[in-house]
């Protein structure tokens, strides 16, 4: 059924769209509803009744976020019986609710601190836990869980299980003993968690938040035995403004690299530089990949080839399809190609030593800190990246430091990885990976640049779940003559609930003629990452997306192959070139088959 439907909000008349919850209708007339379940990414809940308002006719006051309107209503949203109900919720929640707001991580950024404010409630009249119930879960790198602080609203569940369809969190007991729990109320480190922070991103209060390594790295700073090197992604850059109060869509990069040397950086580089090094690795490998498939007949070659920058759809692969591990691309994560080049090849030339570098991540990720973690990810000789710090966790140090970002003058980054291409910036939005892979694998494939309009390569683009496309390959140069007239095709998703959808066409054989599959974990690509400046929506991540875009469309150089610096260390340093002897050893890694149910 289509159609409008004319309703009466506070008396005056509007029409709305017919199935139109009159949450929506009164956010479309300007009219504020509180609300705490509600989240506009995700399915409604109707959980915590902090957005009730009164409808004529009905006995009891109903719930704005889950009341469909498909029929005329007289709506009151804020009458003495409505607001006294508000506050009665809001001071029960406060009621269960262990916490300091003043040592809590979202202090100034909390929904039910807002709330309480909002609705002036200042005192306990249902009384206040006055000691924590839960112990707080610390067992993951990623993602810490302070149930005292919960006020079971099941964002987290509702993200965890329908967003990203991962399923780790649950409510767990009935009535008073309810809480959200995982597996058997495991440990989050013991369970499928993949680290992706988006229960974090959705979270209303400081219940979830990410494992701060702030006071270590304050710590190497203040020690002048240290050499500390910080590496920033695009996407913390696109986003850290939000953090200060600024509108999103604006990137912060040169006043953030101010920012950070005044903290006490002693190198600030740009992680693009080796999202530039990762194409070239990845790529070659697609196309070694190819080749042992047409031309040697290799049955065991594995294809469609995956990306593997993404450390949370890495670790959702390891744990739901293991079996398609060696699909993934060998090649490391932009981070973790930084840290193992820092550590040796920026040792060499800098001429310090090794085991005095320390390599902090500017990362947008959860996940990253859990990556860096890794066991094998010490092909240096050493811990290739120390810290993994996410968008939030540096905007709190720049805080700390006295310094607000946007009034801070742009420098650039140092060197010698201090420029980058637009294909590396571009790495920060879904499909940004393949958009810079396939720029510079069908210039080395044909001689000539991707046939996209300003190399604008628009099926990779935009925000759809699953994107599937191709491009044909034609006058391929001699030593790609294998690849003549092949229709190449790829497909790009977001979000570990479209892996799923992929990963199923795939078992069920649609997706056989596909050569190269991209994934990110998390909605929008890293500009949506489970580290990024709260709140989160489609509407910021489509802001952060133009930000991005915006800012590699001023790039002198845009395709990874023509980075002077990705050609100057291969030329110094791995001298035999993409997926030789010492890239293998120093840019590439293996896998780990992982249970379904635990970790
Ligand atoms: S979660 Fe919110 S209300 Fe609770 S302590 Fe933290 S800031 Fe205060
Ligand atoms: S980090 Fe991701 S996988 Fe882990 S509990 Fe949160 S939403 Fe689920
Ligand atoms: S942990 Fe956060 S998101 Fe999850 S139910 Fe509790 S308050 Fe809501
Ligand atoms: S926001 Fe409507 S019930 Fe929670």
């Amino acid at each position: 059924m289509g159609g409008t439907v004319t309703v009466e909000i506070n008396e005056k008349k509007v029409s709305v769209p017919f199935g139109t919850t009159i949450l929506e209708a009164c956010k479309e007339n300007q009219v504020h509803i509180p609300t705490l379940c509600h989240h506009p990414d995700l399915c409604i809940a109707g959980a915590c009744r902090v957005c009730v308002v009164d409808v004529e006719g009905m006995r009891t006051l109903q719930t704005a976020c889950s009341f469909p309107i498909t029929s005329p209503l007289k709506i009151k949203t804020s009458t003495p019986m409505v607001r006294k109900a508000r506050r009665h919720i809001i001071d029960l929640l406060l009621s269960e609710h262990y916490g300091e707001c003043y040592s809590c991580v979202r202090n100034n950024n909390c929904e039910l601190q807002a709330l309480a404010k909002e609705y002036g409630v200042d005192s306990f009249t249902f009384g206040h836990v006055d000691k924590p119930v839960f112990e707080i879960d610390k067992s993951s790198p990623s993602v810490i869980r302070d149930m005292n602080k919960c006020v079971l609203c099941k964002r987290c569940v509702r993200t965890c299980i329908d967003l990203q369809e991962v399923g780790v969190l649950e409510a767990i007991d009935r009535g008073g003993k309810t809480h959200i729990g995982t597996f058997y109320d495991k440990a989050l480190a013991d369970v499928i968690c993949i680290n992706c922070g988006q229960c974090i991103n959705r979270c209303p209060t400081g219940a979830l938040h990410a494992n701060d390594p702030s006071d270590d790295i304050w710590a190497a700073i203040d020690d002048p035995k240290k050499h500390v090197v910080i590496q920033t992604a695009p996407s913390p850059r696109a986003a850290i403004g939000e953090e200060f109060g600024q509108a999103p869509g604006k990137s912060f990069t040169g006043e953030l690299n101010t920012a950070l040397r005044r903290i006490g950086f002693d190198k600030v580089f740009d992680t693009n530089f080796t999202a530039d090094l990762t194409i070239m690795e990845e790529g070659t490998e697609l196309l070694n990949r190819l080749k042992a498939a047409i031309v040697d007949k290799d049955e065991s070659v594995k294809l469609p080839q995956f990306t593997s920058c993404s450390p949370g759809w890495v670790k959702y692969i390891e744990h739901f399809y293991p079996e398609y591990i060696d699909h993934l691309s060998t090649a490391k994560s932009p981070q973790q190609m930084f840290g193992a080049v820092i550590k040796t090849f920026y040792a060499q030339e800098s001429g310090v030593n090794s085991e005095d570098i320390v390599t902090v991540a500017l990362m947008p990720c959860s996940a990253k800190k859990f990556e860096c973690n890794r066991p094998e990810m010490n092909d240096s000789g050493f811990k290739d990246v120390d810290y993994g710090l996410t968008t939030r966790e540096m905007a709190k140090m720049i805080r700390e430091a006295g310094i607000n970002l946007p009034e801070m003058p742009k420098t650039h980054f140092d060197y010698p990885f201090g420029d980058a291409s637009g294909a590396g910036l571009i790495f920060g939005a879904t499909g940004g990976v393949m958009e810079a892979a396939l720029r510079t694998a069908y210039e080395l494939v044909t001689g000539r640049e991707v046939p996209f309009e300003n190399l604008r390569i628009e099926p990779c683009r935009g925000f759809q779940g699953v994107k599937q496309a191709s491009v044909k390959l034609e006058n391929c140069l001699e030593k790609f003559n294998f690849l003549e007239g092949v229709e190449f095709k790829f497909v790009v998703a977001h979000g570990t609930a479209n892996a799923k959808i992929v990963m199923e066409m795939l078992k069920r054989g649609e997706l056989n003629d596909v050569h190269f599959v991209e994934i990110m974990a998390c909605p929008g690509g890293c500009i949506g990452g489970g580290g990024q400046p709260i709140p989160t929506s489609e509407v910021i991540r489509t802001a952060r997306a133009k930000a991005i875009y915006e800012e590699e469309e001023s790039l002198p150089i845009r395709k990874s192959h023509e980075n002077p610096h990705v050609n100057y260390i291969y030329q110094k340093f791995l001298t035999e070139g993409p997926c030789g002897h010492l890239s293998h050893k120093l840019l590439h890694t293996h896998y780990t088959k992982r249970g379904k149910f635990i970790s």
